[in-house]
């Protein structure tokens, strides 16, 4: 069963009088639980993919369907459902809130989507031990290391059980050590909760752990 179908996708911005032309005719397909990595020069369009994908942004042109909802075509309220249900998100930056600890932070979407406080809590308790920070769940982020900071936003990005992970470069900010303890959960969780991951990096390292690869390029996307 296909969870995304991309077809002929564009994206263009305009700045001025003069009219970019980022993203054209862009069409995949990727079955659920996939792990997809996508690679491209920096500019080459790779946020701008993952943007349109989350709904964060709408295309030129074309089509994206994602666990059986047409995005352009959402309502905003139906958006909102989608952005917190359907995608989960992993920046380079974590965005954790510094006022919240580690639980709160992981629980929240889970309680801003309505789900009782007891649930979410059991739910952030259970992510972060997925992650490795079960200790960690009382600290706040400036006591958190970069990697552990960035655990719990992967662990956040999956308190509200969605379809599909959409990670950019989210170790592009750590260094070798750590990058490798983030990516190693994010794949292995996706993989445990059988979610589809789409991750952007600039690593080789990573390129060959996924199922598919994907190449950003004049404009386009290919298959590798
Ligand atoms: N809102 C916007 N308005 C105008 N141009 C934009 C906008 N967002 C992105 N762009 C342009 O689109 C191109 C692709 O940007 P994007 O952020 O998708 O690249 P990227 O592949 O993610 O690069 P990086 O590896 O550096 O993160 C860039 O040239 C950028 O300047
Ligand atoms: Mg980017």
């Amino acid at each position: 069963m296909s969870i995304l179908e991309i077809t002929q996708l564009a994206k263009s911005f305009r700045s001025g009088a003069e009219t970019l032309c980022i993203l054209e005719d862009v069409s995949l397909s990727l079955e659920v639980a996939t792990v997809a990595v996508v690679t491209g020069e920096s500019g080459s369009g790779k946020s701008t993919l993952l943007n349109l994908i989350a709904g964060l942004d709408f295309p030129s042109s074309g089509e994206i369907q994602c666990a059986g909802r047409r995005v352009s075509h959402l309502s905003e309220k139906e958006l909102t459902d989608y952005r917190s249900r359907v995608i989960g998100l992993v920046f380079q930056f974590h965005y954790l809130l510094k006022e919240f600890t580690a639980e709160e932070n992981v629980m929240l979407p889970s309680y801003m989507a309505g789900v009782a406080k007891r649930d979410a809590r059991g739910k952030a308790i259970r992510l972060l031990t997925d992650v490795g920070l079960a200790d960690r769940a009382g600290h706040f982020p400036h006591e958190l290391s970069g990697g552990e900071r960035q655990r719990v936003a992967v662990a956040r990005a999956l308190v509200n059980d969605p379809e599909i992970i959409l990670a950019d470069e989210p170790t592009g900010n750590l260094d070798e050590r750590n990058s490798r303890v983030v990516e190693d959960v994010l794949f292995s969780l996706a993989r445990k909760y059988g979610k589809t991951l789409i991750l952007v990096t600039h690593d080789p390292e990573l390129t060959n752990k996924g199922d598919r690869r994907f190449h950003i390029a004049r404009r386009t996307v290919e298959e590798l």
